[in-house]
Parts: C-alpha cells; structure tokens; sequence
C-alpha cells in the first residue's frame, strides 16, 4: 500500500463559548478517520485552533472588563483542554490571532487585489450611536416585519422563518446598549467572487464533493455569486487591513487562512515539517476540511477562490456533516437540551460518546439524535456486553490454568481468515466515514465470537477430565478475535484500546496486525475495561446546567 501524506482540519470554534456536544460530533469524526489513517500506516497531521476575531468576541471581553487578546488565550486554553479530554489528538491547536495569520491574510488579500477582485463601495449599515459600533444583523433586535413577533433577531424571524434586513425591523434596538440603531455610511471592501465561477465550477465536479454538497453549489450558481463584503469598521477586534486605516477584515476572512497560519506555526516548531509541501499550488498531499452544513458556503465558494487567487492548492475535499439534536430538539439552553463538553465529562466517559457517535455517523450531512435510551444501550450492549465480554469470559481461564499463555495454533483458522477479511470492508467504511457501518460490521463479528464461546463451552469442558488442551485452544481463540476487534475499534475506543493492547501484552496495534495471530504468546492480568452506562448518569447531564 502507497503511503499517504495527509492535512486533516476541523473547523475553529469560536473563542466565545465553550466546547458543546455539537462541537464534538465534528472533533470526534475527524479524530476518528485521523486516528484511522495513522494505524493504516499513512502520515497524516490534524490541526484546528480557535477563531479569535469579530464583533461578538470584542463585546464578550468588553462585557467581562478584560481584553479580547486575554479572552481569546483563556479560551484558546479551555477548548485545546477540553478536546484533549475527549481523546481528540491534535499535532496543534492554535488560533487565528497571530502573526503568522495576519502575515498570510495581508499577503492574500493583496493577491487578490492585484488580480482585481477587491472592490470598493460605500454602504449604509446600522449603527449603535451611544456604543458608536456598526451592528452585525444578529446585534438588532425588534418585532418581525412580517408577523410582528416581538424580540426576533435583525436577519431572520424564528417564529414565522421570515429573513429580512435589520433596516426592516419594527422598532429595532441595539442588543448592545438598547439605543434606538441610526442608519450609517461606510466605505466597504468586496471579494469579487464572481471572478472564479468557471474554475468553482469545474472544481465542484472534479469527484470530490459529497452529492449534496455539490447540489448546494448548483443552486447558489443558478442564484448567482455575489460579492463578499470582506471589511468592517473600527472598533474591531481582527487585523487592520494593509493600507486602510481604520478598516479590519472581517473575521471570516482571516478564519480559514487561519487553517494554513496554523499550521505554518506547526511548521516552524518542527523540523520535519514543510510548509511549500502542504500548501504550495502543486502540493500533492491531501488537503481534508470536517466542518458543519451552516458553513459550507464560506468552505466550498469563497475558500477555493480565495487560495486560487492567493496562488495556494485548494482542498482535496471537505467533509461536511449534519446538526446534533438531544433527544429529538435542537440543542438550546432554554429547552436543557445544550450539553457543554465539560458538563458531560462529570457524568460520563468520553469514550462513550466516541462509540455513540461513531454508531450514528455516515457520510451524508444528516443531522445526528443523541437519545439517552439509544446510548445506553449502546454501551450496555454493544461494548460492555459484546465486545469486552468476549475477553473477560476467556482471560480466566487463560490465566488460571495456563499460566497465562496462549495456545500455539489457531484452533479455527477459518472463523480467523473470516474476521481478518472482514477488517477490509470495515477499513473500507472507516475510509468513506461510513462509522455507521463500520460500527455494524464490528458488532456483527463481536456476535459471532460470542456465539463461538457460547457453542464450545469451555466452562463445561473445564470440568472434564482430558478436555484441558481444548479449553486454552477455545480462551485462546475467543481472545484473538477479541484482538481483532480491538483493532478494528481502536480508531473509535483509543482508551479501551490501550488497556487491551496492555492485557495482550503486544505494542500498540496497527490495522496490518490484523493479519498476524498471537501464537504461544505470554498475556497479562485481565482487569475490568469498561463500565456499564446508567439513565441517571445521562439524564443528569441535562438536569444541571452550566
Ligand atoms: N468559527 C467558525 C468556523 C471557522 S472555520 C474557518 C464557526 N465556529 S463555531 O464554533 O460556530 O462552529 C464550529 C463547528 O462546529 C462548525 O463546523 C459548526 O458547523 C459545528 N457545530 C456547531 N454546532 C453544531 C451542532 N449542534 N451539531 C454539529 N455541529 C455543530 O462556525
Ligand atoms: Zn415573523
């Protein structure tokens, strides 16, 4: 097998928040597909960080009285912590507030202005005259123009679906100080995305875009591309925009350029590493961006154009995925249904959540239910049940009448080949982010090598005199499918993994070792691997709220 280079991203959360459940369902698919290319034997890197500019971010630190460098470094801090915990293994976790990223945002957009894609226009805004900001649509608020409803946000109405301009508003206040919004003039700077249709278009068909993803683009082509209003006025927490005083770019801009600052700032703490390799316009690694269905618009029209015209390789493919619901309702704080990532880990363990989600991942961008019910028995039945069981019920015997050793041949080589072939439609699974199928194809296996001990009964043949032989052939069978599963879990179950590679007394496993049985091999004490999950432990998530 070739082996790969690979740059697998996710997106950058905002450093306003803390890491919530929906977060992870994105960390955790792109751990898992990163952790399953490495055991695949590929080189491959995974890097994110925070997204540290905008309005938003500037208000939040205004209101705690601390400035927005020391919000964006406690937060930057808090999500690198709170990945870490969910076994989420970035090479880095950076943020877009450096001087790597204002070095390439300055130098692209430059770029592109040479190329004549930046336009200059004057626009009228809302403007909050006692705070003396222009006012993202979300920062108004006032009764919708359609339907009246009171309090709905300046771009869209949540109770009638309504979108409008905040201008539409009826009487319209600043979420930021409630004075009455005037409207403002400002001078603007537009990306002309216009500028790279033919080239969006044929990169839209090159084979790499998931089906609905390149349905979307056909609409907004038929819609027509619109310029992108890349500037915002003074006071703004981003990067002051090269000969224009006064004017930052929006934090959008300087976003996913944040993908290439941050790795460039890898590049420089590692040797081995080279910048030009991964991102020059003839790179010929492969260049992966996970991110959310909300933001695809900026990762598959303006993001390509903008490496285009800034003279880098666009990505090989971005790998969107749908919205997590708790129990069937969008997650919201009012309705306790929003899980903060830290909130989990006091009831649960992150492994658990690892399996759930790798259980109801697929390639589509569909939305994703996590059900209390559903993930416990999950857990229950599928991990703790199926696959631990299996080691639990052989070790014993393993290590009580045979000194802890393993057979020296293969009692079934049959039921073995079947498992060891089996691991290549699940590599194949794993590859296409099928988890969803993966996850059935493991279980399916984990049934039969429980089936295979429930038919040989080394419990009964123990008690038989001259059956002894028999007995270590069964165990020792019954644990290397337990190996094989391991293996085939490990990209999901990291944890999990390493107790069992202990217990195997073997090196950590690589997906090649698949095809090599431990013979006359020595293993170690079995400990208990993993508890059972309980309904209280879940439901106290949503109970406390922080
Ligand atoms: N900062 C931007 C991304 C810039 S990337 C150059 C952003 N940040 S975010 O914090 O709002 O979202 C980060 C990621 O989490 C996005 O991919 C988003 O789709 C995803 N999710 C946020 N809420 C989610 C759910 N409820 N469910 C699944 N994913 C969700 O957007
Ligand atoms: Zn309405």
């Amino acid at each position: 097998m070739q082996k790969r280079k690979i740059l697998a991203t996710i997106a950058l959360t905002y450093a306003n928040g803390s890491i919530h459940l929906g977060h992870l369902v994105e960390a955790i698919q792109a751990d898992i597909w990163v952790r399953f290319q490495r055991m695949r034997g590929h080189e491959c890197y995974f890097i994110s960080g925070s997204d540290a500019h905008g309005t938003a971010i500037m208000l939040k630190a205004q209101e705690l009285g601390i400035t927005p460098d020391a919000l964006v470094d406690a937060t930057q801090a808090e999500h690198k912590q709170d990945y870490i915990n969910f076994l989420v293994n970035f090479d880095h976790f950076h943020t877009t507030h450096s001087t790597e990223n204002y070095g390439l945002s300055c130098e692209i957009y430059q770029s592109l202005k040479k190329r004549g894609d930046i336009a200059v226009r004057t626009i009228s805004q809302a403007f909050d005259p006692q705070q003396g900001i222009f006012l993202p649509d979300r920062f108004v608020k006032g009764s919708c123009p359609r339907c009246q409803s009171p309090d709905q946000y300046g771009d869209n109405c949540e109770v009638c679906g309504a979108t409008y301009s905040p201008s539409e508003l009826i009487s319209p206040r600043s979420v930021v100080s409630g004075a009455v919004p005037i409207q403002k003039e400002s001078e603007h700077y537009f990306f002309q995305l216009q500028h790279y249709e033919t080239m969006l278009k044929e990169w839209s068909h090159s084979g790499h875009l998931q089906p609905e993803v390149v349905n979307k683009l056909k609409e907004w082509f038929e819609a027509g591309l619109r310029d992108w209003d890349i500037s915002r006025d003074a006071p703004y927490f981003g990067f002051e925009i090269p000969d224009a005083p006064g004017k930052y770019f929006y934090v959008w801009l300087d976003a996913p350029i944040g993908y290439l600052a941050i790795f460039k700032n890898l590049c420089q703490q590692r040797t081995d590493l080279d910048f030009e390799t991964f991102f020059g316009v003839n790179s010929e690694v492969e260049l992966y961006h996970f991110i959310g269905k909300d933001i695809i618009y900026f990762h598959a029209l303006f993001w390509p154009a903008m490496l285009e015209g800034g003279g880098y390789r666009k990505p090989t493919s971005i790998f969107g995925h749908g919205f997590l619901t708790v129990n069937g309702q969008k997650m919201s704080k009012s309705r306790g249904t929003f899980v903060n990532g830290s909130t989990y880990l006091k009831h649960a363990e992150p492994e658990y959540l690892r399996y759930y989600f790798a259980a109801k991942l697929t390639p589509n961008i569909e939305d994703i239910d996590l059900n209390f019910n559903d993930f416990m028995n999950r857990i229950n039945s599928d991990l703790v049940g199926k696959v631990v069981n299996i080691a639990s019920r052989c070790a014993g015997f393993i290590s009580q009448h045979f000194d802890y050793m393993l057979a020296a041949e293969l009692s079934e080589p049959a039921l073995y080949q079947h498992f060891a072939q089996t691991g290549d439609l699940i590599a194949d699974y794993y590859e296409k982010r099928d988890f969803a199928r993966a996850m059935r194809e493991t279980m399916a296996l984990a049934d039969q090598a429980n089936q295979y001990i429930a038919d040989k009964k080394p419990w009964s043949l123990m008690k038989q005199e001259g059956h002894q032989q028999e007995v270590q052939a069964i165990c020792s069978m019954g644990l290397e499918l337990f190996r094989l599963l391991i293996i085939y879990l490990k990209p999901v179950l990291p944890q999990l993994a390493e107790k069992s590679e202990h217990f195997l007394q073997v090196s950590p496993l690589m997906w090649a070792d698949k095809a090599v049985p431990l013979l006359a091999h020595r293993v170690a004490q079995f400990t208990p691997m993993m508890q059972r999950v309980t309904l209280q432990q879940l439901e106290a998530m949503i109970a406390i709220n922080d």
